[in-house]
């Protein structure tokens, strides 16, 4: 794992950026459980590390795949584009970018999920392609990111792209309401038997409620001066990927 140095401007640097939802209110959980510390969210991400993989793949049928795949043909990374992963936990996001030949550093602030991910590189257990360019792990907070500016042309250089691949919100409004109930029941339930600490999925299921709707993200994303925003909801929107340019 390493510690963030001074990288040099690049042309063709593209940006990912998985932004982690802030809280609110849920059964069996309050807003004080939700507001929590960097530092707390990071434990609890570290608690989860070891099966966060294997959950995904069950708590999404397997659909966690055909995102991943989507969100890495959207960035459409080159050889020699630098990606910055953002929230990339175990990095299993992270890969799907080099297979062209890119460079990509998975961020994370959680050191459990970035030695999961760094200990299953080393064994093999992810592989990297022929010709894929190579993974590195830095621990970070996305809100105080450990680069200079502009070296990602961080985050992003002028010209370069964003993608943000986060749970949404489905249409219609009754659709969401019964997947509402399953994100505060059924996910939980589910991630208690296979997990250790089934509180993370509580506090991810109240983040994912609090999530700004797409057309909002959207707007939100706008106003921080990012131009050329377009979405596509994967699932139903269940994921909704956002996808932008900054200005030259
Ligand atoms: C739901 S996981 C997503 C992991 C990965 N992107 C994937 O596709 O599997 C969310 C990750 O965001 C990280 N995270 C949350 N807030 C963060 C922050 N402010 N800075 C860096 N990482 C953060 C957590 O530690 C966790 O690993």
């Amino acid at each position: 794992m390493e510690r963030p140095g001074g990288w040099s401007r690049r042309a063709g640097l593209a940006a990912l950026l998985t932004v982690v939802p802030p809280p609110a209110t849920v059964v069996g959980m309050s807003r004080a459980d939700l507001d929590k510390r960097p530092r707390d969210v990071a434990a609890m991400f570290d608690q989860i590390a070891e099966r966060y993989d294997l959950v995904n793949d069950v708590l999404s049928v397997g659909q966690d795949r055909l995102w991943r795949r989507f969100v890495a043909a959207t960035v459409a990374a080159k050889a020699g584009e630098r990606v910055l992963d953002l929230a990339a936990g175990t990095g299993t996001s992270s890969r799907t970018f080099t297979a062209a030949g890119a460079y990509c550093i998975a961020c994370d602030f959680s050191f459990g999920m970035l030695q999961v991910g760094a200990r299953k590189a080393a064994n093999g257990g992810q592989p990297e392609r022929p010709g894929a360019g190579p993974v590195r792990f830095v621990a970070g907070d996305a809100l105080r990111l450990p680069f200079a500016d502009a070296s990602f042309d961080a985050v992003t250089r002028p010209g370069g792209r964003l993608v943000i691949c986060e749970f949404g919100h489905l249409q219609p409004p009754a659709l969401d309401a019964f997947y509402g109930r399953y994100l505060a029941t059924a996910l939980p339930a589910v991630a208690k038997r296979l997990s250790p600490a089934s509180e993370a999925y509580a506090y991810l299921a109240e983040s994912i409620k609090d999530w700004p709707r797409q057309a909002e993200l959207a707007r939100r994303m706008g106003d921080a001066g990012w131009t050329a925003i377009r979405w596509r909801n994967l699932t139903l929107g269940v994921v909704a990927v956002h996808v932008a340019r900054r200005a030259e």
